[in-house]
């Protein structure tokens, strides 16, 4: 048989034939185009990447019933905190497209009409298995279109598949869903740490909890005057209508991984949450990158996409969140010597394999 050589392996030849500029044939006329075929292509790879850990990821959490001091759960944290770093690292490579100045740009830019990163299918996948949804996008009427300019129809069917399929933050949602911490079995020895309060607010028995009667006090009690209004916001997030996509049930798991995370058990449950909310800010962190960059490049221009350009990338920003409500969890936290001590019964006992 014979040896493996390299560029077989990587099919190196295929890649490295396939950059065709539309604006020069010989170097001499060469102008940044070269550039910013390469930098598409290198993130395109990447992206390529993020979505097959995502991937991954999520048959872990599809498979079900994952212990959470198993392997499959550091595993899927391992995995998701490689995509931050990978998201890192794109972040990273708009300072390599910025030493293109407006005017190199023009010198190709026509060229490419109708085309534009708004194409891109791999980074819509990447949003989709997240779990963000079409309906939750700013200019909605941007996307389901098949017009010149968005997506052909085959991408936009798999961008579709891909929303259709459980995405990423709905497998977490269940996951934490699933978790037995208010069991009555690990409450027994429980020690109240505030006098009963008034509950009149909240309905079902959970909210009833003595734990949460007393965490609700100290989070009522933490409140400045000008933000007393948050408590009626706490009572509609954790025991009414819960935040986002997220029910009320995963709202209060992950405020409990949150609050606990030094018990060793919910070391990695929590490892998982901020893993989330850090890939949401690395992926904000590009949009602000990208943005800034095309105000740079095209001012107020319409993209070659169709849309508004810098004002519509701009709004993308604030609204383009997958894990918002995990992120969010911090609103609602107290410090951590007023936090109610934990009985030993569930620390000793909590596994998240019922
Ligand atoms: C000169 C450099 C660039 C300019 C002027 C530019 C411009 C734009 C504009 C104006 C949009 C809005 C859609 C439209 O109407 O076209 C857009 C979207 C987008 N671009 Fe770029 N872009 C540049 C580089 C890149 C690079 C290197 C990537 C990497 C893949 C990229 C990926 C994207 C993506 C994914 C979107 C969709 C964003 C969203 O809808 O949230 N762009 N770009």
């Amino acid at each position: 048989m014979e040896d493996l050589y390299y560029s077989d392996y990587i099919e190196l030849d295929k890649i490295l034939d396939s950059q065709h500029p539309k604006s020069f044939e010989a170097l001499e006329d060469g102008n940044d185009e070269m550039l910013f075929i390469i930098i598409h292509q290198v993130y395109e790879l990447w992206f390529k990447q993020i979505i097959f850990e995502l991937d991954l990821v999520r048959h872990i959490f599809i498979r079900g019933r994952i212990n959470d001091n198993s392997d499959d759960m550091s595993r899927a944290v391992h995995k998701l905190k490689r995509i931050g770093k990978i998201l890192e690292l794109i972040n990273q490579q708009v300072s390599v497209l910025e030493t293109m100045t407006a005017l190199d740009f023009l010198e190709f830019r026509n060229l490419l009409l109708p085309a534009s990163g708004f194409q891109s299918r791999q980074f819509r996948l990447i949003e989709a298995k997240l779990g963000l949804k079409m309906e939750q996008r700013y200019k909605t009427e941007y996307y389901k279109y098949t017009r010149r300019g968005s997506l052909s129809e085959t991408d936009l069917q798999e961008v579709d598949r891909a929303e259709s399929e459980s995405t990423l933050k709905e497998l977490i949602i269940q996951w934490l869903e699933r978790m037995p911490f208010f069991h009555e079995d690990y409450w027994r020895d429980y020690r109240r740490s505030g006098a009963m309060d008034e509950q009149g607010t909240e309905s079902d028995s959970v909210a009833k909890h003595k734990f949460w009667i007393d965490y609700r006090n100290a989070y009522k009690n933490s409140l400045s005057q000008n933000e007393a209004g948050r408590l009626a916001e706490f009572d509609k997030v954790f025991f009414a209508e819960g935040r986002g996509d997220s029910s009320p049930v995963a709202m209060r798991a992950a405020l409990f991984i949150t609050i606990y995370r030094n018990l060793p058990i919910f070391h990695m449950p929590f490892e998982l949450l901020n893993t989330l909310s850090e890939i949401d800010e690395l992926l904000s962190n590009w949009r602000y990158r990208h943005f800034m960059m095309v105000r740079r490049m095209i001012g107020l221009r319409v993209g070659t996409g169709g849309t508004s350009g810098a004002g519509y990338l701009e709004g993308t920003l604030s609204q383009h969140y997958a894990f918002r409500e995990i992120t969010e969890v911090a609103t609602f936290l107290i410090e951590r010597s007023k936090r109610p001590a934990l009985p030993n019964t569930l620390k000793e006992k909590v596994s998240f394999n019922l």
